[in-house]
């Protein structure tokens, strides 16, 4: 069974690639939606948190785990290898295929102030920092817009414009997601890149990586959908599910 968690709805970004590979799959997806943000919190806390959710989703079978959130990811992801007996899979903004494939030699990455400080994410950034310009800003009230069900429309669009302007006036010709959450506000960031900018969200990728690993570690999995009308999917909320249904009735 997979386990999965993140701050609030966004990792259901994830979720949604990987029952894409595995529809036959059992899952229990936790939002820790009392404690989000995260973006702002300091390692120690996300740690505890992620140790907790990690516990929970265990205790209810979980044997591979997906961090689906950047910022928990960057904070709490080598302590949560150490200390537990099972895979995780975390989530890192795909700088390496926007520094392949920019043409303006210019990549974005939005993420939050957590994501941009961990040490994970700067080596990264340190290995392509010669060759491309990276430029960054933190998606000021994505996450807030996406919990409260605000994908699109004129708040959101001024929101999204806000943090995302700067990197196309840096000459970004691809734009990376580096939070989980900021996929569901797409149309929004579509609409104000214009058509010549990529926009990369790495959940694809993290969703085949779910596969390899399985392989890897020799966990069973169930690949197809099989008798299963729906997947089975169990959501959990540490506050009020009322957000993370909403975003979960967009996904299936
Ligand atoms: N969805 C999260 C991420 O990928 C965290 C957002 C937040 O809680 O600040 O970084």
């Amino acid at each position: 069974m997979i386990g999965m968690f993140d701050s609030g709805s966004g990792g259901l970004s994830v979720l949604r690639e990987v029952v894409k590979l595995l529809p036959g799959e059992r899952y229990v997806y936790y939002s820790d939606n009392a404690h989000c943000p995260y973006g702002e919190k300091t390692a120690e806390y996300i740690q505890d948190r992620a140790r907790e959710i990690t516990r929970l989703l265990m205790g209810k079978g979980c044997n591979i785990i997906v961090v689906a959130c950047n910022t928990a990811t960057g904070a709490a992801i080598k302590q949560l290898r150490e200390e537990f007996p099972i895979p995780f899979i975390g989530m890192e903004p795909a700088v390496k295929p926007a520094a392949l494939g920019t043409k303006s030699g210019v990549i974005g990455v939005l993420a939050t102030a957590g994501t941009l400080r961990a040490s994970k994410y700067l080596d990264t950034k340190g290995r392509f920092q010669d060759d491309v310009k990276i430029v960054e800003h933190v998606g000021e009230g994505f996450v807030e817009l996406v919990e409260n069900g605000i994908l699109d429309g004129p708040e959101a669009e001024a929101v999204v414009e806000r943090s995302l302007r700067p990197l196309l006036d840096a000459g970004a010709d691809i734009i990376v997601l580096g939070c989980t959450h900021y996929p569901f506000l797409m149309e929004p960031i579509r609409r104000i890149a214009g058509p010549e900018v990529r926009i990369i969200d790495p959940a694809p990728a993290v969703a085949r990586q779910v596969v390899n690993v399985l392989e890897r570690e020799g966990i069973p999995y169930q690949k197809d959908a099989g008798a299963l009308a729906h997947p089975d999917i169990e959501l959990l909320s540490s506050g009020d599910p009322a957000s993370l249904l909403r975003i979960f009735a967009l996904i299936s």
